[in-house]
């Protein structure tokens, strides 16, 4: 197994540099001057961790293994700035079991390894999501609806991460109000062993990992459009049916892959969800923050400035809420962003990179990172 490299090797050989000032307001504040100075990577708590832990908090960011193994400056920024690291593709099925029975836990191993020496926790993403189910299993489960199929991958995946992962979202993406049945996404699950595939799920996931913080991981419940709105109504019914049943759910993860096409935030509705789920007695994770813009027609500065109004905007709802219990981006910068790669290259061309995260591509913070670092640390 590969190693990624520690903590001390990779800040040996980073200059220092100023670290984030906090005003006697408690406000972390951006450094004034060219080029706005990075956070000491040397502290021992790093800083967008440091901003969010003085709020109650934690902070982290999707990644991957190979990326962070490629990418100095990417271990870099993630030590400066995370104390917990989702990975963004190595704990699906179809990652671990592309072909049955043929498992592949190096990455995740390698992740949880570089997490380890660096005092980083890691959430634990994803058990059960249709998009990442390998087409072999999709086919068992419709064909043979034999529950034991899912008991044996809760089992190896909770078995050997379990103790060590203590969040995890155990069902991804379940909501649909759109083409789903009342209101549950006709997923394989679904269609192989009824809806309440939900509750055996919750239920297999704490008898394998009694200990574990377990979560419902859902998107699209931002904006003022019918079908956030229905998706907002959607969920909290679905969690208040699993707390009347006392099914095992202890938070709900919210992916917040916020959009700027979609016309304002519906913070009312962000407000009422938010509360609505908490009044079940749910705390809430902010799961995939990340900012969709793509008008590239403006300055760069309009767009970093319009992302990140749109960040602020959403944590000024989220973040008065303590029981937001951490905040997740979806990777820290530009370079590496599922906004970027899910589009064909030759609209890359025309657009460029999707700028929705802390970081540039070349690992210069943001409007959206000191965002992030002023959110955080007010909300303490
Ligand atoms: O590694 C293979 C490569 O060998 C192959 O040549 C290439 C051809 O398509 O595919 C590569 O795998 C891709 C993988 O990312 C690594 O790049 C998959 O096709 C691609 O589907 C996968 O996309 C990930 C997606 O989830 C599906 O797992 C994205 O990186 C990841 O950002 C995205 O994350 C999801 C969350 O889990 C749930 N919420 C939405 C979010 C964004 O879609």
């Amino acid at each position: 197994m590969l190693t990624l490299p520690s903590r001390r090797s990779i800040l040996t050989g980073l200059a220092l540099v100023p670290a984030l000032s906090v005003t006697p307001h408690g406000v972390w504040a951006r450094p004034e001057g060219e080029g706005a100075a990075l956070p000491d990577a040397s502290a021992s708590v790093p800083s967008l961790s440091r901003a969010a832990r003085s709020g109650g908090r934690y902070f982290g960011a999707a990644a991957r293994a190979d990326h962070l193994r490629q990418d100095k400056a990417l271990r870099a920024a993630v030590l400066r700035d995370c104390e917990v690291l989702t990975p963004e593709i190595h704990l699906k099925w179809n990652s671990l079991e592309w072909r049955k029975g043929q498992f592949n836990f190096s990455p995740v191993d390698d992740l949880l390894t570089f997490s380890d020496e660096n005092g980083l926790r890691v959430r634990g993403h994803t058990l059960l999501w249709d998009q990442s189910t390998p087409d072999w299993a999709k086919r068992e489960m419709l064909s043979q609806r034999d529950w034991r199929l899912m008991s044996e991958h809760f089992s190896r995946v909770l078995g050997r991460y379990g103790s060590r992962i203590e969040e995890w979202d155990v069902i991804n993406e379940p909501i649909d109000t759109e083409a789903g049945a009342r209101n549950l996404r006709r997923n394989t699950f679904f269609r192989a062993f009824g809806p309440t595939y939900i509750e055996r799920a919750m239920e297999e996931a704490r008898a394998h990992a009694p200990n574990a913080h377990l979560v419902i991981n859902d998107y699209g419940f931002e904006y003022g459009n019918p079908v956030d709105k229905a998706r907002r109504q959607a969920f909290v019914a679905l969690a208040r049916r699993l707390r009347a049943a006392d099914v095992p759910l202890d938070g709900v993860g919210v992916q917040a892959h916020l959009d700027l096409s979609k016309g304002p935030l519906d913070t009312a509705g962000l407000q009422d969800m938010t509360k609505a789920l908490i009044d079940l007695g749910l705390d809430i994770t902010v799961t995939e923050l990340d900012v969709k813009e793509t008008d590239a027609a403006h300055t760069t500065a309009a767009r970093d400035q319009k992302v990140a109004d749109e960040t602020r905007r959403y944590l000024d709802v989220m973040l008065a809420f303590p029981e937001v219990r951490g905040v997740v981006t979806w990777g820290l910068t530009d370079k590496f962003s599922w906004l970027t790669e899910q589009v064909d290259s030759h609209v890359r061309a025309a657009r460029g990179v999707n700028r929705g995260l802390p970081y540039d591509d070349a690992y210069s913070p943001k409007p959206m990172y000191w965002t992030l670092a002023d959110s955080l640390g007010a909300s303490a």
